[in-house]
C-alpha cells in the first residue's frame, strides 16, 4: 500500500500482539498475526516523516510520558536503519480520559447505559479459569467485536452497542476494543447513578476472529435448574455465589427484548415511550437508575409490568443466593460496595495487561475540598419565635397598656401610690 513503513521488531520489548490489535479493528483492518507490522502514514514514505509522528500532534499525545524502543525500520528502497520509537502500552492514559469524556456525552444523547454495560459483561464473561493461555482463556479481550462472536445467540443486539461505540475507537488510535468495551460499561454504571468502580486499564485485544471463544459460555436465561447453572457458569469464571447475586443487581438498569433473546414483552407501561429506542420488558420502574431497586422488585414481585427471569427468581430461593439478595434489597450501601468489587473483578477477567499492573485512570472529578469555616454552624444562632410565644408576649404587653403601634405608657396610679407610700414612710420616720 502507498505511504507505508513497515516496521520490523527488534527488541523484545514490542508486542507483535498489541500491535496487531492496535490496528486490527473487524472494519478497516484485516486481521494480523505476524510479528511484523506497519503503520499507515499520509505522507511519502521516508525515515524523516516517520520520526515526525512521534512530535506531531495528535500522534504525539499517543505516545506522551512512554519508554523508548529500539525499532528496525525498512526503508521503501529495501534498506534497513535502527529508529528508536516510543514504547506504547495497550493503551494510553490520555485517550482513556478523553474516552470516558465521549462515553458520557453518548450517554446523554442516547441513554445507552444498559446495552453498553451488557457489552462488557459478554466480552469479559467467556472466561474460562481452567484454560491457561491468552487468548484462549477468553475473557475482556475485545473479541466480541468481530462478527463471528456477535452472532452468538447470547449475543443478540450487542452489535447496535459495538455501533454506538466505533466512532470512539475510530477516534482513539491509542486505544483497545477490549478496555474501550470495560470503560463504556464502568462509565455507564456510574453515570447512572451507581458506585463508583475500581477499575484498571491496559488490555490487549485479540488480533483476529479465529481467536473469539466458542459459542455457549455465556449463562441461559431458563435453564432447568437455574442455580446449578449459574453456579456452573460463574465458578467456571472463578466467581462466587456473592458476586453471582451482586452482578445481577445489573439488571436495575435496561430491558428484555423478545426479538433478541426471546424473553420479555414487547413493551410495556414503563418502557413504551423509551427514552433512547421505545419497547422491551425491565426488571425496575426507573429502568436507567442504578439502584437496589431489582432485589426489592423481584422480592415483592406485585407489578406484573416487570420482568423476573427464572435466574433473577432463583436469587430469592437458593439458601445461598438468598442471603444476598435479601440484604441488597434492605442495604444499598452493601449492594453498591459488593457490586463495585464484583464488577472490576469481572471487568478483568482473562484479560492481559500492558503494563501488566495496569493503568488507573483518576476519575476526573475535583477533588473535595476541605470544609469553609462557618461560624453559625457551631452556634445556634438567631431563631424565630413560635407564634404561640409571640401572642403570649404581645397579650402581657398589652395587660400592661402597650400595643405593637405604641410604645407601653407609664402607669400614673401606680407612681402616685408608689409616691404616697415614699412620703408614708419619711413621715413615720421624722416623726420617730
Ligand atoms: C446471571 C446470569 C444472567 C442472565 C441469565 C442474563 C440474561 C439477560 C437477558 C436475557 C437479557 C435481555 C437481553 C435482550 O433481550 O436484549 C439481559 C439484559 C441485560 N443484562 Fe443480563 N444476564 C445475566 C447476568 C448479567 C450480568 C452479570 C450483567 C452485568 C454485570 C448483566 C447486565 C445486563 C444488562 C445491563 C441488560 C440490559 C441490556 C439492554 O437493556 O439492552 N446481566 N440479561
Amino acid at each position: 500500500m502507498a505511504g507505508r513503513v513497515s516496521l520490523t521488531r527488534s527488541t523484545s520489548l514490542a508486542s507483535p500482539t498489541k500491535m496487531a490489535a492496535l490496528a486490527s479493528s473487524p472494519f478497516i483492518f484485516p486481521s494480523r498475526t505476524t510479528p511484523s507490522f506497519s503503520f499507515a502514514s499520509s505522507s511519502p514514505t521516508s525515515l524523516s516523516s516517520l520520526k515526525c509522528l512521534t512530535s506531531f500532534s495528535p500522534i504525539s499525545h499517543l505516545f506522551f510520558n512512554q519508554a523508548q524502543r529500539r525499532t528496525q525500520v525498512r526503508l521503501s528502497n529495501g534498506a534497513y536503519s535502527t529508529v528508536f520509537t516510543p514504547k506504547s502500552f495497550a493503551s494510553n492514559p490520555d485517550q482513556l480520559k478523553s474516552a470516558r469524556e465521549d462515553i458520557r456525552q453518548l450517554l446523554k444523547t442516547k441513554f445507552c447505559h444498559p446495552i453498553l454495560i451488557r457489552l462488557g459483561w459478554h466480552d469479559a464473561g467467556t472466561y474460562n479459569k481452567s484454560i491457561e493461555e491468552w487468548p484462549q482463556r477468553g475473557g475482556a479481550n475485545g473479541s466480541l467485536r468481530f462478527e463471528v462472536e456477535l452472532k452468538h445467540a447470547a449475543n443478540a443486539g450487542l452489535v447496535n452497542a459495538l455501533k454506538l461505540l466505533q466512532p470512539i475507537k475510530d477516534k482513539y488510535s491509542g486505544l483497545t476494543y477490549a478496555d474501550l468495551f470495560q470503560l463504556a460499561a464502568a462509565t455507564a454504571v456510574e453515570e447512572a447513578g451507581g458506585p463508583k468502580l475500581p477499575m484498571k486499564y491496559g488490555r490487549l485485544d485479540v488480533s483476529g476472529p479465529d481467536q473469539c471463544p466458542e459459542e455457549g459460555r455465556l449463562p441461559d436465561a431458563g435453564p432447568p435448574s437455574p442455580a446449578d447453572h449459574l453456579r456452573q457458569v460463574f465458578y467456571r469464571m472463578g466467581l462466587n455465589d456473592k458476586e453471582i447475586v451482586a452482578l445481577s443487581g445489573a439488571h436495575t438498569l435496561g430491558r428484555s427484548r423478545p426479538e433478541r433473546s426471546g424473553w420479555g414483552k414487547p413493551e410495556t407501561k414503563y418502557t413504551k415511550d423509551g427514552p433512547g429506542e421505545p419497547g422491551g420488558q425491565s426488571w425496575t420502574v426507573q429502568w436507567l437508575r442504578f439502584d437496589n431497586s431489582y432485589f426489592k422488585d423481584i422480592k415483592e414481585r406485585k407489578d406484573e409490568e416487570l420482568l423476573v427471569l427464572p435466574t433473577d427468581a432463583v436469587l430469592f430461593e437458593d439458601p445461598s443466593f438468598k442471603v444476598y439478595a435479601e440484604k441488597y434489597a434492605e442495604d444499598q450501601e452493601a449492594f453498591f460496595k459488593d457490586y463495585a468489587e464484583a464488577h472490576a473483578k469481572l471487568g478483568n477477567l482473562g484479560a492481559k495487561f500492558d503494563p501488566p499492573e495496569g493503568i488507573v485512570i483518576d476519575d476526573g472529578s475535583p477533588k473535595p475540598q476541605p470544609e469553609k469555616f462557618e461560624a453559625a454552624k457551631y452556634s445556634t444562632g438567631k431563631r424565630e419565635l413560635s407564634d404561640t410565644m409571640k401572642q403570649k408576649i404581645r397579650s402581657e404587653y398589652e395587660a400592661f397598656g402597650g400595643s405593637p403601634d405604641k410604645p407601653l405608657q407609664s402607669n400614673y396610679f401606680l407612681n402616685i401610690i408608689i409616691i404616697i407610700g415614699v412620703l408614708a414612710l419619711l413621715t413615720s420616720l421624722l416623726g420617730n
